[in-house]
């Protein structure tokens, strides 16, 4: 059986091909556009795939994507109402921007790959987020958390995992919390307050977080009450990312936390603003991590299993997840290679083949090389097209002269 798993129209889309339950093949769409994050349905990638297994569009069995549009278009609409008269400048460009494409993915996936319509799946955004992470893991029962900025309602889910010994597969999610609460959004409102690039610089935010001190701690917790049971709700007169597209933190969030950084403004720790920028980062760093910690010890201790998978974006926090390994009680953390929205590609054609059609559970092997190789005659093109200096090295100068630039402090 073949199957062809896509993520699209948010951001880092993304095809993946299993045969016979196994992956032969995954890439995201910006390796072959050189878009960054590209979140056009992915043609490319699709074709690659295709060309790489040498197979049709007719060959395939299933087309599966990633997540429930028409529910995800609930969601945008429901907001935009309830935001109303605030949200009246950016609900056309919001209804706009969904419908279309976005909304009507089979009748685009029936189109661009002459593929039947009953050959079209969807799956739940953090069902394909719990399988990417837990049908690659090597593991047979474990607890599972997903928390990304949000899919269609859920923003973080829990449950667990089981791959039974006769071959079936359960995946369940026992609860999950709803936009707008959201712990991803509660991160990339502090990214897009500290002037880095929603979606894609959540790592500077954690990277800046290790030069500061978690002195703001207290603000952030006004941001977020927490609940005994390891649930949250954000305080939403603290942010306005669910009423506008246009900015994701209010007036009393600046209020807490002073005047937002500029993009174009260095960060220089020498001043005031500097320190107070990388003490933001801290502060939320520190919460999110002790959120997800409290959350995971909770999941031990229900579930009492010692393996837990994590996948959605939020997975993509390093620190984070060696908190949790090391306070959670649980004895392995599995996160897979890619755990945001690019890796439900891989998810959602999992999900599809072991729970929607039946089929035997396989080992998925555990590497993360699904995509092309890279090619170094293309690569060197690239380099000079962008006027840098190509020079081959073999691997054992190369990698000499990288340590050496790399003690040089380069
Ligand atoms: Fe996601």
């Amino acid at each position: 059986m073949k199957i062809l798993g896509i993520s699209a129209h948010y951001h880092d889309a993304a095809a993946a091909l299993l045969v016979h339950g196994i992956p032969v093949c995954a890439v995201q769409e910006e390796r072959l556009s050189r878009r960054k994050n590209d979140a056009a349905f992915p043609l490319n990638a699709i074709e690659w795939c295709l060309d790489h297994a040498g197979l049709d569009p007719a060959d395939l069995d299933a087309v599966v994507f990633y997540e429930r549009s028409m529910l995800k278009f609930e969601r945008i609409l429901t907001c935009a109402l309830r935001a109303f008269p605030y949200s009246w400048r950016s609900f056309p460009n919001a209804i706009k921007s969904s419908l279309g494409e976005k909304v009507w993915v089979r009748g685009i996936i029936s189109s661009y790959l002459g593929v039947p319509r009953r050959k079209i799946f969807f799956t739940g955004h953090h069902e394909s987020h719990a399988a990417a992470t837990f049908l690659t893991a090597p593991t047979r029962r474990a607890a599972i958390l997903t928390a990304d900025g949000v899919g269609e309602w859920a923003t973080l889910t829990v449950g667990h995992g089981e791959r039974r010994a006769d071959g079936g597969t359960a995946i369940t999610l026992l609860r999950e919390i709803r936009f707008p609460h959201s712990l991803g959004m509660l991160y990339s409102t502090f990214t897009a307050y500290l002037g880095f690039a929603v979606n894609e610089d959540e790592y500077k935010v954690m990277g800046l977080a290790a030069y500061g001190r978690p002195t703001k701690v207290d603000e952030v917790r006004k941001l977020i009450c927490r609940t005994p049971d390891g649930a949250f709700a954000l305080d939403l007169d603290y942010f306005e990312y669910h009423t506008t597209a246009a900015r994701s933190y209010s007036p009393r969030f600046v209020e807490l936390f002073g005047p937002p950084r500029n993009s174009y403004d260095p960060i220089d720790l020498e001043t005031a603003d500097g320190r107070r920028f990388a003490d933001c980062a801290a502060s939320v760093q520190r919460v999110l991590e002790d959120t997800l910690v409290d959350m995971t010890r909770a999941l031990h201790r229900e579930t009492g299993l010692p393996d837990l998978c994590l996948g959605g974006g939020v997975a993509l926090n390093a620190v984070a997840n060696a908190r949790i390994l090391a306070e959670s009680g649980f004895e392995r953390v599995f996160v897979p290679p890619a755990p945001g929205d690019a890796g439900c590609a891989l998810g959602a054609a999992l999900y599809a083949d072991r729970i929607y059609l039946g089929n035997a559970d396989r080992d998925v092997p555990d590497h993360p090389f699904w995509g092309p190789p890279v090619d170094a005659v293309e690569l060197a093109r690239a380099a000079r097209e962008d006027g840098q200096e190509v020079e081959e090295l073999d691997e054992a100068v190369l990698i000499d002269r990288i340590a050496d630039l790399l003690s040089a402090g380069r």
